[in-house]
C-alpha cells in the first residue's frame, strides 16, 4: 500500500471528531495532577500532537497510549523548542549566523534533531526565519539578524539539518519554520505588536527566507501573533492560503503558535471561540497549538455539521497532518529506545562541534592589538565570567548550567582582585543576561547595563589594559565600551563551550572570523536600522544639511556596520571582476577578486557580494547582499575567489507583486563589509 492509500484508507475510517482530534496540539499539562482528564481526551483519538514533553519513556508511553488504546491507534507528533540545542547547546542563533556558515548551522542544526529525535521528539519548531531590522525586538536572537538573503540561507540550512534526507530514519525531525509573517517589523519594535506594511516590502523582504525554508522541503509553518495589516496572521486568509498555499505553494500542515488560534477573539477579530475556530479553519490554519483554549477541538465539529467549515476543509488539513505522520516513519515505529536516548546525549562529538561553532559565532569588534595575548599577567571580571548558566542563553532546551564550560572553568585567570592588583589585563565578560533578551523581552535602550558599565570604568580608571568581552541576543550601542577597550568581542550566548571558546580566542589557537549579521548604532533612537535602506531622495549624509539623518547623533555609516569584523590578520581587496558585463537575465554570472592577506596570521575572511539597481521602477536599496564566500588565506598568501551571481536574482516584486528583473546597469560590489567595498558595474540586457 503506498502513502495515499494508506492515508486514504485511514481516513475513510476516521469520525469527524477523530478528525478534529488531529488537529489538536496540547501543551504537557497531561502530566499535572489537575488535568487527568487529558487522558481520557487522548484514549478517544481528541489529542493528534503534544508539545513540550521531552523525556523517552514519557514519550513512548503517550504514543503507547495513542497506538494501542485508541481506535485507529494513530501515533503523536511531539513538539519541542529545539532552538539552539536539545542537550548540546549550541550558540544562540543570532550568534550563529555570525559564521556566515550556513553548512555549519545545518550541521548544528541535525546535531540538535538527532538527540532531540532519540528522545522521541519529532517535531521541532525551528527555524526561525524573521527578518528583524530592530534591535528593540527581543526575538532578533532567534533569527539571523537583518538581511534578507542571509535569512534565506540560513533558513534553508537549518531546515536541511533538521530534516535529514530521510524523516524516517529514527534520527531526524520535522521542521515547523516560523513565525508567518513578517514578525519582526513589529510596530516600535514591541513583541506582538501590530505590523503594518506594503505587500512589496512584504515579499521583497520578508517572504524569501520562508520561501526558501519551503524548497528546503519544510514540513510545516508556524504562524506569527500579531496582527499583519489589520488580520491576525493565524486567521488571515490572504497569508494562509492566498499567499503561502497559492503563491508559495506550501504543501506541508501549518500551525499556529501557542494560543494565537484563540487570540483571534482577543485582537477583536472573532465574537467568540466557535467563530474564533470558523475564522482560523476557513484562514488555512490546519493545527491549534492550543495554550488555555481549545477552540478547534470544542467546536469544529460543530461548525462542520453546520456547514460552515466544509467537509474538505478538515480533510485537507487532517491529511497534511497525516502524510508529516506517515514520512516520518511513525505508523511503523513511535517508539524510542531508552538505552539509546541516553547515550546519544552530550557527547563528545557534540561538544566538539559546539566548540567549533562557538568560535566562529564571536565577533572581533576592535583590537588595538593587545590580542592574541601571550605572556600578559591577566585576570577575569564581570557577571559572566564565572556563570555556566548565562552560557546557554534564550530557548535552553534540555541544557543545564552544569553542561557549560564558563569563561572560569576556561581560563588559568584568577578573579580579579577588588582593585584589579592581581593582574595587568582584564577580560571583562558582560552584557544581557538571558532575561533581557527572547520571547516577550523587546528593549527601549539597546544599551549595555549600567553597572557593566560602571565595571569597565573602573577598570580603565585603575590603568588596567581592557578586553572586553560582551554577550548580547541584540546589537547594543557600543561606542563608550569601544573607547574604554583595547579590545572587544561580541557573542551571543554561545553554549555549552563558550570559554573554551573564548580561550581559543583569546590566546590566538583560533584565529576570529565572525561577522556581524546587523547593523550596530551609533545612539539609541536610531531604530530600525539596517543597512540595505532605500535610496531616499535626499542624501544618506551626516554632513548634509537636508538629509535624512539625525541632529543629535552621527548615523552613517552605523558604528559597526553589517557584515563587520575584525581579525587578526588584514585582507587586501582588488582586482574585481565580472565574467560578462553585459548578461542577459537569464545568465549566471562569476564575480572574482583578489584577496590578499598581508598580515601576520593565517585566517578566514568572510568575502561579501553586494549589487545596486541603478535606476528602476521601483525604488531599490542601496545595495543588497546576493552572495559570499568563506575563504581560508594563509600570511602572505593572494587568493582569487569566485562567487558566482544569478542575474534573476537582481529582480524585485513590482506593485502587481511579480517578480521582476530590469535591463540596465547595476553595480556591484565586493568587500569586507557592507561600508568597505570595491565596485565595478555591468548592464543587464
Ligand atoms: C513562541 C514560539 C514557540 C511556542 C512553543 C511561543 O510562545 O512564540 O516560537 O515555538 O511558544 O513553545
Amino acid at each position: 500500500m503506498n502513502k495515499k492509500e494508506f492515508i486514504d484508507n485511514l481516513m475513510k475510517k476516521m469520525t469527524v471528531a477523530e478528525k478534529v482530534g488531529q488537529l489538536n496540539q496540547c501543551g504537557n499539562s497531561i502530566y499535572d495532577e489537575s488535568y487527568k482528564i487529558g487522558w481520557d481526551i487522548l484514549r478517544q483519538g481528541g489529542i493528534g500532537s503534544f508539545l513540550g514533553i521531552t523525556d523517552v519513556e514519557k514519550t513512548n508511553e503517550l504514543q503507547k497510549v495513542a497506538v494501542t488504546e485508541t481506535r485507529l491507534g494513530i501515533p503523536l507528533l511531539l513538539g519541542f523548542d529545539v532552538i539552539h540545542g536539545f542537550k548540546t547547546i549550541f550558540p544562540t542563533p543570532w550568534s550563529e549566523a555570525f559564521s556566515w556558515e550556513p553548512e555549519l548551522a545545518r550541521r548544528t542544526s541535525e546535531a540538535a534533531s538527532k538527540e532531540a529525535a532519540y528522545s522521541g521528539i519529532n517535531l521541532i519548531f525551528a527555524p526561525m526565519v524573521d527578518v528583524s531590522r530592530d534591535s528593540r525586538w527581543g526575538r532578533l536572537v532567534e533569527g539571523a539578524g537583518e538581511d534578507t538573503y542571509l535569512n534565506a540561507e540560513f533558513a534553508k540550512a537549518r531546515v536541511s539539518g533538521i530534516q535529514g534526507k530521510d524523516l524516517s530514519d529514527g534520527e531526524h525531525c520535522a521542521a515547523c519554520t516560523k513565525h508567518f509573517v513578517a514578525y519582526g517589523a513589529a510596530i516600535g519594535g514591541r513583541d506582538y505588536n501590530s505590523v503594518d506594511m506594503s505587500e512589496q516590502t512584504l515579499f521583497n523582504v520578508y517572504i524569501p527566507p520562508f520561501k526558501a525554508a519551503i524548497e528546503a522541503g519544510t514540513r510545516s509553518i508556524m504562524t506569527a501573533f500579531h496582527d499583519f495589516n489589520g488580520e491576525p496572521c493565524t486567521g488571515s486568509k490572504y497569508l494562509l492560503t492566498d499567499v503561502l498555499r497559492n503563491k508559495l505553494d506550501f504543501k506541508g500542515f501549518t500551525l499556529s503558535d501557542s494560543g494565537s488560534c484563540s487570540q483571534i477573539m482577543t485582537h477583536g477579530f472573532s465574537e467568540n471561540d466557535k467563530d474564533t475556530a470558523k475564522i482560523a479553519m476557513n484562514a488555512g490554519l490546519d493545527v491549534e497549538m492550543c495554550y488555555g483554549k481549545f477552540t478547534y477541538s470544542e467546536n469544529l465539529e460543530s461548525l462542520v455539521e453546520e456547514g460552515l467549515v466544509s467537509i474538505e476543509s478538515l480533510d485537507n488539513s487532517v491529511r497534511r497532518v497525516l502524510e508529516v505522520k506517515y514520512d516520518l516513519g511513525l505508523f511503523d515505529n513511535p517508539y524510542r529506545s531508552t538505552e539509546a536516548a541516553k547515550n546519544a546525549l552530550l557527547t563528545e562529538k557534540t561538544r566538539n562541534l559546539a566548540r567549533e561553532a562557538a568560535r566562529k559565532s564571536i565577533v572581533l569588534l576592535k583590537n588595538d592589538g593587545i590580542l592574541p595575548l601571550n605572556n600578559e599577567k591577566a585576570a577575569l571580571a564581570g557577571k559572566f565570567a564565572e556563570n555556566r548558566g548565562e552560557m546557554i542563553g534564550c530557548w535552553p532546551g534540555l541544557g543545564e548550567a552544569n553542561d557549560c564550560v564558563a569563561p572560569a572553568d576556561a581560563f588559568d585567570f584568577p578573579i580579579a582582585d577588588k582593585n584589579y592588583e592581581n593582574c595587568d589585563v582584564v577580560i571583562a565578560f558582560v552584557g544581557e543576561t538571558v532575561d533581557m533578551n527572547g520571547e516577550a523581552k523587546s528593549r527601549s535602550k539597546e544599551v549595555l547595563p549600567e553597572d557593566d558599565l560602571e565595571l569597565l570604568r573602573n577598570i580603565k580608571k585603575a590603568g588596567k589594559k581592557l578586553v572586553t568581552v560582551i554577550i548580547s541576543g541584540r546589537p547594543l550601542v557600543l561606542k563608550e565600551v569601544s573607547k574604554l577597550s583595547n579590545a572587544v568581542l561580541f557573542s551571543g550566548a554561545l553554549g555549552a563551550e563558550a570559554g573554551n571558546a573564548y580561550k581559543d580566542i583569546i590566546f590566538g589557537k583560533y584565529n576570529p572570523s565572525g561577522k556581524l549579521v546587523s547593523s550596530f548604532p551609533e545612539s539609541v533612537g536610531q531604530q530600525p536600522l539596517y543597512y540595505n535602506l532605500n535610496h531616499t531622495g535626499k542624501a544618506l549624509s551626516d554632513e548634509e544639511r537636508w538629509a535624512t539623518k539625525y541632529l543629535d547623533s552621527k548615523m552613517y555609516p552605523p558604528y559597526y556596520p553589517f557584515g563587520f569584523g575584525l581579525s587578526y590578520t588584514q585582507f587586501e581587496y582588488s582586482n574585481l571582476k565580472v565574467s560578462n558585463t553585459n548578461p542577459k537575465q537569464n545568465e549566471r554570472i562569476t564575480v572574482s577578486v583578489d584577496i590578499e592577506n598581508i598580515g601576520k596570521y593565517d585566517g578566514d575572511e568572510i568575502v561579501q557580494l553586494y549589487t545596486r539597481d541603478v535606476v528602476a521602477s521601483s525604488v531599490r536599496p542601496v545595495k543588497e547582499l546576493k552572495g559570499f564566500k568563506k575563504v581560508f588565506i594563509k600570511s602572505g598568501e593572494k587568493k582569487t575567489v569566485e562567487i558566482p551571481l544569478d542575474i534573476q536574482s537582481l529582480g524585485f516584486y513590482d506593485r502587481q507583486l511579480n517578480y521582476i528583473v530590469e535591463p540596465g546597469e547595476f553595480v556591484i560590489m565586493a568587500g569586507t563589509n557592507s561600508e568597505d567595498c570595491i565596485k565595478e558595474s555591468i548592464f543587464v540586457k
